[in-house]
């Protein structure tokens, strides 16, 4: 089922989302199905589970469609269950980013080049991985959402005010995309 992405000014984005409870989840599979379903519809390589309204620690991310510019993203896909960060290497890498629930605008993040995170698979096994370049990019940006934060947020000062007028724009509804959008703004 594809689910409609809640956009830019949704207070469910400014949340800390919740941690799962495997003992309080039966439908964890179909849920984490209709999210990469809809990160697949929008043609987007991450989705966390605030932007479809629920505010759960849950995240996927499908690189493969950026295989032809990073070989390295070929076939990596994960569904992440109540992910924590182990290990963030002090060097860091800038790359500009983008975010379904913020269409029409990019903005250059400097985040950490080297990740470990522990998470759960959907089956509730305990995984433990290092990423690095994109792939550690994808699930720190998808990471941020789960803690109530945007990529706009790490933007430059400068770039905060050039993409500020596109900003207002998604608050007051004035929104360009090719998938279903929604928003929770007061
Ligand atoms: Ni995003």
């Amino acid at each position: 089922m594809i689910l409609p992405i809640y956009v830019y000014g949704s207070q469910v984005l400014r949340a800390k989302a919740e941690k799962v409870d495997s003992a309080n989840e039966p439908d964890i599979k179909s849920f984490v199905e209709d999210m990469v379903a809809t990160m697949h519809n929008a043609d987007g390589c991450g989705l966390a589970a605030p932007q479809v309204g629920v505010s759960k620690r849950i995240l996927v991310v499908d690189g493969n469609d950026l295989a032809d510019r990073w070989p390295e993203l070929k076939g990596f896909h994960r569904e992440m269950i109540n992910p924590e960060f182990t290990f963030e290497s002090e060097e860091t890498s800038t790359y500009e980013e983008g975010c379904l629930s913020v269409p029409g605008v990019d903005a250059d993040v400097v985040r950490p080049k080297r990740i470990k995170v522990r998470y759960l698979d959907v089956d509730f096994n305990e995984v433990e991985e290092e990423f690095d370049n994109f792939a550690a990019r994808m699930i720190q940006h998808e990471m941020d959402h789960l803690n109530g934060i945007l990529f706009v947020d790490h933007a430059s000062p400068i770039r905060k005010k050039m993409i500020s007028g596109k900003l207002a724009n998604i608050v007051k509804g004035k929104i360009k995309a090719s998938y279903k959008v929604r928003s929770d703004a007061k």
